[in-house]
């Protein structure tokens, strides 16, 4: 049932492609995202909506980081992302005109349930992402978006992550164009980069041996850090939490610009520092940051795209992702992220898909 890979997260990592693919299809035709046939709210439902809300649980709500950007950027609505655990005590504002969005792979989530029933409770509009086919989230939720990963068995999440991302860019590229919020040409270049990612995650995989090589390194210490900015940075506190899950080495993830508010105390030789780099706008900015680590002694291993060769002069290894739109990169970014994750757990010995204290589903609070 493994496929021949030795344990169950490799094969759902090598199974992203697919988990992509089939997350667009039938949603995506000539240039056109359509969900009018899943989502039945209509036009002049969804042009009353004044705010978003995302709430999920761990990786769930690291994408909803990521769909924050993403429906800011393409909707112009105001987006508040929060953790299911926090946003259910926190009696948030919560109106007719304010869409829900949660997202759960297992769609079993306790807090992630109890916020929706909250939420529905309050009059607002509930839309689910999830992996699970009559889940409780699938039924309960007013609207529901399926992400097609298939079954995802090892505890720590790799292919319904990369999955629930393509929900929210179908989704952002939806809402943009039935309230017209962008040029037409704009949500063109998007929709067509956007099936482009599947193969570029493949070519990822394909190629990744000096992603374990660091992670054999990394294996040896006991504190290590991520920085990003931009998109970069929910794909290091991504990349942060994998790690943590199934390495058991503790790793904190830093937007760039905060380690001179006091994390860059911490910065010692030698200490491994991953930095991921793929954010145009922020580029010169995160190198800039690069050499304040590098400065303080850090290894850095930095991650960026393709054809940028700058960034291999001020780091000690250098890994590249395919060229894509600066919106769309979070896909590829975490794929290194989740391989370093992986390789790092077995170099230690772990049990890589059922790591210690975990469970896949968490339905008590
Ligand atoms: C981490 C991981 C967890 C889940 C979280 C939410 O690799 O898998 O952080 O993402 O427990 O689970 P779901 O998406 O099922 O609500």
């Amino acid at each position: 049932e493994k496929d021949g890979y030795e344990h169950f997260m490799l094969k759902e990592i090598h199974e992203q492609p697919k988990a992509i693919r089939d997350t667009l299809a039938a949603r995506l035709k000539e240039g056109v995202v359509d969900l009018s046939r899943e989502i039945s709210l209509t036009p002049e439902e969804l042009k009353r909506f004044d705010k978003v809300h995302i709430v999920a649980c761990g990786t769930a709500y690291h994408a909803g980081l990521i769909g924050k950007s993403v429906i800011e950027s393409l909707v112009r609505i105001p987006v508040e992302v929060d953790i299911a655990s926090e946003y259910r005590y926190r009696n948030p504002i919560l109106t007719p005109s304010t869409l829900v969005i949660v997202i759960s792979q297992s769609g079993e989530t306790a807090d992630t349930l109890a916020a929706l029933r909250e939420a529905k409770q309050a009059g607002a509009r509930v839309l689910g992402i999830t992996n699970v086919v009559g889940s409780s989230v699938a039924r309960e939720a007013d609207e529901v978006l399926m992400t097609w990963a298939g079954p995802e068995i090892a505890v720590a999440s790799t292919k319904a992550y990369t999955s629930q991302l393509i929900a929210i860019y179908l989704l952002g590229l939806y809402l943009a164009r039935v309230l017209g919020t962008q040029p037409e040409e704009q949500l063109l270049e998007v929709t067509e980069a956007l099936p482009r990612l599947s193969e570029q995650v493949k070519s990822i995989l394909e190629d990744h041996g000096s992603i374990r090589k660091f992670a054999e390194k990394i294996a040896q210490h006991e504190n290590l850090f991520f920085i990003g900015r931009g998109l970069d940075y929910p794909v290091v506190l991504e990349g942060s939490l994998k790690l943590k899950e199934i390495s058991y080495i503790h790793s904190e993830a830093y937007a760039a610009g905060e380690l001179k508010h006091g994390t860059l105390a911490l910065i010692e030789e030698g200490i491994p520092v991953i930095a991921l780099a793929t954010q145009q706008a922020v580029h010169d900015k995160m190198v800039s940051n690069i050499i304040e680590v590098k400065a303080r002694g850090a290894h850095v291993l930095g991650l960026g795209l393709e054809g940028r060769t700058d960034l291999d002069r001020s780091v000690d290894e250098h890994i590249t992702i395919p060229e894509t739109l600066s919106l769309l990169t979070p896909v590829l970014s975490v794929i290194p992220l989740q391989l370093l994750a992986y390789y790092t757990s077995t170099a230690r010995g772990i049990n890589v898909d059922k790591p210690r204290n975990l469970a896949k589903s968490v339905t008590v609070e």
